[in-house]
Order: structure tokens, then sequence, then C-alpha cells
């Protein structure tokens, strides 16, 4: 994978200290597999990829760390975190009793585990790792395995305590994790859950700040007062841990977004934004629960508990310990504010909100009464340029269409059509190419001739003899395409090319590794004449493949590649695919976080400096309707969709490139 070199794990140690500033103790990460196994038995890391180094820096501030191990992540990330290589190894079947699969899998969680323990990073080590986690929320999908389901998770309990990591071991969203394994909770709301063991704690593995954005979707956010109230009412209920997903969310960069179909942000509207600046007033308004939550943690701890059902969704809970007690009055009506009388004082709660009090007498908090002022990110121009309106910009084709892929030149030739994912995801492009000899007399040379491309795309463009035809995409949600236009084929041979683009690979749901992706076939030419149709099915000629594109296997990008100096810088092409362009800047000044404006971009991949920072969409506009004109009501369960913004706008405007210059 094109990974930016060192520039993220420059900003870990900023990004951590402001996670403890905002009353953190621990940082919890996934594992991504397929950034550290990337071929098999090949392992990265280095830069971005270096765990250890990461799990050092949560240590020196002195935070605790939740290790998500997974392997099988979700995350929105490609693939879910699998990587590719394990989609082609024969008779394989993932997330499941299948010993190819346990095997990998097996063989990775223990290099991660004894990387870990060698570094002496466990807890029962004297490290900060406090727990690790296996699988990833497979009680959601695991009656699409059957019984062989029951089997994995069994196994995958045992392989993980085998590891002897001497702290607990997590399995999120798994109703029947088995003992040892303890289940946790993901979800808006955590208060009511209650692990399947009676006798362990009670954990949220993933508090959604907000949500996260797909080409075409809207901006989720979520408010500061109902993330607050969720925090709250799961203490109130006898929450041991709650983990916030996203703290920061920050950029999948390079190739690591998923879904299909996820942006290049990954914000999640967070306290910490995707450029790693507070996003008030939810950073704030946190940072103050969280406070006043430790300052409890005695009582909360060792307490004893009585709850008072004050009547319409009205509860107030009491923790006390020697002569210290600690009070959370809470109040999950919808609509109507409430009074709590308590020990002969009234105090008023507002719905859809808990109040605090750490010594059952003085109110220091309410989830729903905000004292932060709320903040705006401003962007500046670079200050470093004369005239940063101006950038000087070169171009070149990507590369000779005519002479070269049109013409079906592949790498490798096979007689069927073949899912993108047999070139292990090396590249998001895949050329499928393929010829057709017409007889002078085939009925099938009409003057109503058009062909038909079944798809998975998730984008396609069409060439014919050497001339480009159409292309199209999917939407979000909606993958499976018919592609179909009009062609008009010669007697003799006719060259069909298609170019099939990934923007990322399916990362959730049952079997979702199996999902296709890139065109699925058949591949069809159609000749209509009055009443008669006929259809040449193209899928079983010989196709000839070949991946990438010449630019990127040849890293234009790069300022030492062979082909920097031939870049033109007259007559610059606009609304034409399959360009390269190139400009040269200032490194702006001051430590501020840096974004690029792609306004005016179609599609494609951005590299600042050999780094990649990521796929860019601009043209791809947010749907036009779905935002809300009034602020958004913090009263009420929260749904993904319900506060959204930015309808009508570029989905996704800028890219991030922060300390990519040091
Ligand atoms: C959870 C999953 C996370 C992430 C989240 C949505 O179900 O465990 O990895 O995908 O949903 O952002």
């Amino acid at each position: 994978m094109d990974e930016p070199s060192q520039s993220m794990a420059n900003m870990w140690p900023d990004l951590i200290k402001k996670a403890k500033d905002g009353g953190l103790n621990a940082i919890e990460t996934y594992v991504f597999w397929n950034a550290h196994e990337p071929l098999r038995r090949q392992y990265d890391f280095s830069g971005n990829n270096d765990l250890i180094r990461f799990i050092q820096t949560v240590k020196d501030e002195g935070l605790y760390a939740i290790l998500r191990i997974g392997p099988y992540v979700c995350a929105e990330w490609n693939y879910g975190g699998f990587p590719v290589w394990l989609h082609n190894m024969p008779g394989i079947e993932m997330r499941s009793a299948n010993n190819i699969f346990m095997n990998e899998m097996q063989n990775f969680t223990s290099l991660i585990v004894d990387m870990m323990k060698k570094e002496s990073l466990f807890a029962s080590q004297g490290g900060p790792i406090i727990l690790a986690q296996i699988e990833n929320e497979y009680g959601n999908v695991i009656s699409s395995y059957g019984d062989v389901g029951k089997a994995y998770i069994n196994w995958c309990a045992s392989m993980a305590k085998s590891l002897d990591i001497g702290v607990p071991w997590i399995m999120c969203q798994e109703d029947d994790a088995p003992e040892p394994m303890l289940n946790t909770c993901n979800g808006y709301y955590c208060d009511q859950f209650t692990p399947n063991n009676p006798n362990t704690p009670k954990i949220w593995t993933e508090n959604w700040t907000g949500w996260f954005k797909n080409w075409g979707g809207l901006d989720p956010k979520r408010t500061a007062e109902d993330v607050a109230f969720a925090v709250a009412r799961f203490y109130q209920n006898g929450g041991s841990l709650q983990n916030y997903y996203m703290y920061h969310g920050g950029t999948n960069f390079g190739r690591t977004a998923g879904g299909p179909y996820i942006t290049t942000t990954y914000d999640y509207d967070a306290p910490l934004n995707e450029y790693g600046s507070l996003n008030q007033p939810k950073y704030g308004h946190l940072t103050q629960l969280h406070n006043i939550l430790r300052s409890m943690e005695r009582t909360l701890t060792y307490g004893n508990v009585t709850s008072t059902d004050y009547g319409n969704s009205v509860f107030g809970t009491v923790y006390s310990i020697d002569n210290t007690s600690s009070c959370f009055f809470g109040n999950a009506n919808v609509t109507s504010d409430a009074t709590v009388n308590y020990q002969g004082v009234d105090y008023n709660v507002p719905a859809w909100s808990v109040s605090i009090l750490p010594d059952c007498k003085t109110e220091v908090y309410n989830t729903a009464r905000v004292n932060i002022q709320t903040n705006l990110m401003v962007k500046e121009s670079n200050q470093a340029e004369d005239e940063p309106a101006s950038l000087k910009w070169s171009w070149r084709p990507e590369i000779n269409l005519e002479q070269t892929l049109v013409q079906g030149k592949g790498q490798v030739s096979t007689g069927m059509i073949v899912d993108q994912k047999v070139t292990n995801d090396v590249s998001d492009y895949l050329w499928y190419m393929t010829s057709l000899n017409v007889d002078k007399d085939d009925p099938i040379l009409t003057d109503d001739m058009s062909i038909r491309v079944n798809a998975t795309g998730h984008i396609l463009h069409a060439y014919v003899n050497g001339e480009y035809l159409d292309s199209q995409w999917a939407t979000y949600g909606i993958f499976n395409y018919v592609f179909e236009k009009k062609v008009k084929l010669n007697p003799g041979k006719n060259q069909i090319t298609l170019l099939s683009a990934t923007v990322g690979l399916q990362n959730y749901g049952p079997k979702f590794d199996v999902v296709q992706s890139g065109i699925s076939g058949p591949v069809e030419i159609i000749g209509r004449k009055g009443d008669e149709t006929i259809i040449k099915d193209l899928s079983l000629h010989k196709w000839s493949y070949k991946t990438g594109l010449h630019g990127l296997d040849n890293k234009i990008y790069n300022s030492d590649s062979k082909f920097s100096a031939q870049w033109n810088s007259d007559n610059l092409p606009l609304n034409k695919m399959l360009t390269w362009y190139k400009t040269t800047f200032k490194a702006p000044l001051g430590e501020d976080p840096v974004a690029l404006d792609m306004q005016g971009l179609g599609k494609g991949l951005a590299w600042v400096n050999g780094n990649s920072i990521g796929r860019y969409w601009p043209s791809y506009m947010a749907q036009e309707d779905g935002c809300s004109t009034e602020a958004c009501d913090y009263r009420g369960s929260y749904y993904s969709s319900k506060c959204d913004t930015n309808c009508g706008q570029p989905t996704q405007r800028w890219l991030v490139s922060h300390n990519i210059f040091s």
C-alpha cells in the first residue's frame, strides 16, 4: 500500500497529548493486518505502521492502551483489514472454522502478541496494554455462517487464550462470547447493555461520536450534549469502561479507505477533528465530564449502588462508600424537563440529560448545559506563496492509449472474466481487454448495436476500437450496475477495452470478503434489427488483463521518477480523463495543519512529496436533501443521518496533508 512515510507518525505525540488533556486515560487502536502483512510473510512495521512506537508513545504519556488486534477490523478500512492475498489462497474461507484461514489468522495474531510481549507492553508485564481484542462484531453475522460460525468463535477464544497475554481478551458484539472472553458493546448508547457473564465488567468498546462518510453522502454530526448524555448514563448504570469511536478518526490516506465508497476523510465528527484540532464544543464538554467522572472514581468503583425510579423515565442513582456519596440524576424523557427532589432539595434536570453531583449536594455538570464555546476552522491561503492563487501546473497523459492498451496487450490472459481481487488489490485499476471477430455477413452487424457490461465497478470506462466510449459508476450501497451504450462494430477484428476502478473494497457484512469487485460479467454485444435481437456473450472469450496504470507503476509522482522531466507545461487539458497534473508550492509557514483545495478536479489519487494523501473526488456532489435548516435537537435517540450537513456541496473538497513537509 502506498503510505505517507512518517507524516502520521509525527502527529501521534500531539494527538495522544490532546487526548490526555481531554481527560482520557486509555487509547484504543485497531491493528491493520493488510498494512502490516501486505504480502504473505512479508511484514511492514515501519513509519506509520510502527505499532510498537505507537504503543510506546501512549505509554510515554502515562496512558493505558487497548489493542484491538482483530485481525478482522471492519473500520471502513479497505477489505476490513484483511490482506487481499488471503482471498486468493485456494480453499480459504474467511472468518470461518477453515484451517487455511485459521492458520493465517493465528500466525498474524501471535506475531502481534509476541511483538508486544518482547517489548513488555502488556500490563501483566508492566506495560500499558490492559485489554486485547479478538475478532470484531462476529455476533452480528454469526448466523450466516451456521454451525461453522460457532466452531470458529470457539476457536478464536481458545487460540487467543493460548497466547497467554496476562490481561483479558474482549470480543465486541458477541453475545455468546466463550469464557474467558469478555463480550463488549458497540453503539450510540450502551447503558442498557449487560455482558453475558454478569461477573464481568460492563465495557463499551465503541461509543460512536458521529459517523463515517461515503462519496455522495452527507456529513454526519452528533451533538456534544447527546454524546455526553450517553456517557453519563453509561456510568450511572454501572459502566466500567467506555471508548470513543472515534476520538480522532483522521484520514484514510493512500488506498486505505474501504466501504466501498468511503471518503478519504474519516473525520467522524470526533472530538479531535481530521486535522487533529479540537472540535468544540464536543472536546471541551466531554473533557469536563471526564474530569468529573474521574474525580468520583472511588465511589463509582467501590461504592454501594441505590437507584430510585422517579417515573417518566427519570432515575436517580447514588454510589456511596464510607461517608461519601456521588449522585446521578438522569432524565431520558425526550421532551419534558424534570425536577428531582433529593434530600429536600429540588434539582432541575432537562429532558434527555444527566446531572452529576459528585457529593450528592452540588450539581457540577449537566450533559445538556454546554459552557464551552463553539469553534470554527478557518482556511487561510498559503502565506508562503506570493500569489498562492496562481499555481503553475504541468501535465502528461496517463498513456498513449491507442498504441498499447486499447490494442489488448495485457500481462496475462484467460478464457473468462475475473474478479478484480485476483490482482491482490495492488492497484485500484484493472484493464479487461478482449477482441471480437465479426464476419461481414454476421447478422449482429446492424445499425442498432450496443455493448452491455454487468459490473460491480465501482467505476467503468469503456473503449471500443481505440475510441473512448463512455463511463459509468456506482452509487454508495448499490454497486452492481449495467452499463449499456450504443456501439458501431466493424467487419473483422474489434477491440473491446474496459478499465475498471475500485474505490475501496467491502469491509463489512456476512461473508463480505467474497463480495465481487470489478467486472462481474456477462459482457455482451447486442445487435437489434426490427423485432430481432442477437446477443453475443463475450464472457468466455480470451480476456487479456493488465493491472494498474503506467504512471502508478512508474511512480511518476516521485520527483526522482525517470519520467519526472517529461511533463508538458502548455495547453493544460481540461475535463480530460486519465491525465496527470503536477504543481509545486512553497511549504506553508507555521505549524498549522495543511489542507489542499481539490475543487475543480474530477476523481483521482493525490501525492504530496511522494506521499499518497488519498483519493479525491470533489466533483462528486453530496446529495441535495437530508439537511435541516434548524439547529440539531440533541434530544431523542441519535441515528447517523439525524443531523446531517453539507447538502449539495462537494462530498469532500479538501485533502489533508499535514506534517508532510517536515
Ligand atoms: C462498527 C465496527 C467498526 C466501525 C463502526 C462504524 O460496527 O466495529 O469497526 O466499522 O461500526 O464506523
